[in-house]
């Protein structure tokens, strides 16, 4: 659906880049990385321009119109919002504006400046194998590497984050995961017969790991000792 849209916009882009009365206008977000889930907020300023009447805002991503607000002639400023955005929302946003009514597949056109925003992604899916082999006994020590092998974008360049270690939808354990590394071990020491199954990671992108926040968490803490099996 999104290429097909992208496909139309790129035509369209073709044959109405004349239009003589969309003009560009300036864009500014507060925020250029946001985590998946997040509110997006981008502004499109004329100001500087003249106007002699209200006038329509286009806010396009890619070059292809997605919202549009009219804009009274007495405001230079239009707030857009994309609530709750997502991975394909990341791309290059820009501005333009017209006196005139388009629909947002006819506005296809370069605003005066671009602003990139990378949307986070807050959970992906990563490369997961065991050291060794597959087949343990019991007791066996166990080590699963989790990799990732594409560019990992993180928020604010955030060098550690967290990572799971699920089998099948359960949760077992979290690490840190080095993103300079783009690597994470998890350990199973002894392993037991009900440890066999589906092992999967997940890394958590928009979930920064800060080295000194384990030392912030209070006060609960419990100690737990196991002792050898009652006769
Ligand atoms: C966005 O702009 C950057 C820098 O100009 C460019 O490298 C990138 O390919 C653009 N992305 C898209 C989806 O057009
Ligand atoms: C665990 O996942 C595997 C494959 O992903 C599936 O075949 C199996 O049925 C799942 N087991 C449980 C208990 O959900
Ligand atoms: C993270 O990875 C980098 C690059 O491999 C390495 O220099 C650094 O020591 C690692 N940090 C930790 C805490 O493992």
């Amino acid at each position: 659906m999104n290429i097909i849209i992208a496909l139309l916009c790129v035509l369209t882009n073709q044959v109405i880049s004349q239009t003589e009365d969309i003009f560009p206008a300036k864009i500014l977000a507060q925020q250029t990385i946001i985590s998946e889930n997040s509110d997006l907020y981008v502004t499109c300023t004329t100001l500087g321009r003249k106007k002699d009447s209200s006038v329509h805002v286009y806010l396009l991503v890619n070059g292809c119109g997605i919202q549009n607000l009219t804009q009274k002639q007495d405001q230079s400023d239009t707030l857009f919002t994309i609530s709750s955005a997502s991975l394909h929302h990341s791309g290059n946003y820009s501005c333009v504006y017209s006196p005139n009514h388009y629909t947002l597949s006819e506005v296809a056109k370069k605003g005066d400046d671009i602003i990139q925003i990378l949307v986070i992604a807050n959970f992906l899916p990563a490369d997961i194998s065991i050291v060794g082999s597959s087949t343990v006994h019991e007791g066996d020590y166990v080590e699963f590497q989790c990799t990732v092998s594409q560019h990992l974008h993180t928020l604010g360049g955030c060098k550690f984050i967290y990572a799971y270690l699920r089998k099948n939808v359960t949760i077992l354990q979290v690490q840190v995961f080095n993103v300079s590394q783009m690597l994470t071990t998890f350990i199973i020491d002894g392993a037991v017969l009900r440890d066999s199954g589906h092992y999967s990671c997940i890394v958590l992108p928009s979930k920064c790991f800060y080295e000194h926040e384990h030392t912030v968490h209070g006060t609960n803490k419990v100690f737990l000792q196991v002792k050898g099996k009652a006769l």
